[in-house]
């Protein structure tokens, strides 16, 4: 793994949206995988601001979201439909047809996960970007005695549940279902950039990168993958040695 420790956060969001400009302006068709959640804001805004200065254009890119709530429909401002329009696709030039989020309003969610993992299957994923869970999760593979390889529904955990109702109005809002690829559709991306911060993080970072390799820590099985770049804070990077 190629682990990168940043003492400022702009630092960080700068060299994330770098290594994804880069990879479109050499394959403008690229195929990129993007995450939600409060850590990639700044990446978001960064590569908005490069494509503004006319850095690059994201008109032959395909982009794939690691999940969705159900239950959700896209116009709810806590969609992840809704987050993606408004940190990021909306202010740059990427035809609407090349954007791919589950559905999580589909009447048949498993049909739903089986057409999601089929058009990554066609096209896979050359850069994936990554947050981190309190507990370990990616997506919303949350820890478990086994986990699944493809798109799939999960239940989330009352931690997930937890830490995203900042979102909510309250923590009864905060949707019991999602939509997440799986550890192994994750695991297909060519590159994955996995993105943390913050010093409520330090320990999972920890176990992540060099505890053990187990379901119970989804990200450690980033461990097996190949091409893995880590961006860390100073405070999430702060247990590491
Ligand atoms: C959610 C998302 C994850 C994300 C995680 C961490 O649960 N499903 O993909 O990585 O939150 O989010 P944050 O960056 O806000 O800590």
């Amino acid at each position: 793994m190629d682990i990168k420790i940043f003492d400022h956060q702009q630092d960080l969001d700068t060299y994330a949206a770098e290594l994804f400009v880069r990879l479109v302006n050499e394959k403008p068709e690229a195929v990129l995988g993007l995450a939600t959640g409060s850590t990639p804001i700044g990446i978001y805004d960064k590569i908005i601001e490069l494509h503004r200065q006319q850095d690059v254009s994201f008109q032959a890119v395909t982009t794939f979201n690691l999940d969705e709530y159900v239950g959700v429909s896209p116009d709810n401002e806590q969609s992840y439909a809704y987050y993606m329009q408004k940190n990021l696709f909306s202010h740059i030039d990427i035809p609407a047809g090349n954007t791919h989020l589950p559905d999580g309003m589909a009447e048949n969610i498993d049909a739903e996960c089986a057409r999601y993992e089929e058009q990554l299957q066609a096209q896979p994923v050359d850069m994936q970007l990554l947050g981190l869970g309190h507990n370990g999760h990616i997506g919303f593979n949350e820890p478990d005695v086994h986990l699944s390889g493809g798109t799939h529904a999960v239940k989330l955990s009352k931690e997930t549940r937890e830490a995203n109702a900042r979102f909510f109005a309250s923590l009864e809002e905060v949707p019991r279902y999602a939509v997440t690829m799986g550890v192994g559709s994750i695991l297909k991306a060519k590159t994955v950039v996995l993105a943390v911060r913050g010093a409520d993080k330090a320990k999972i970072v920890k176990d992540a990168l060099t505890g053990p390799i187990t379901t119970e820590v989804p990200a450690s099985l980033l461990q097996t993958h190949a091409n893995v770049v880590v961006l860390l804070d100073r405070e999430a990077g702060r247990m590491l040695d």
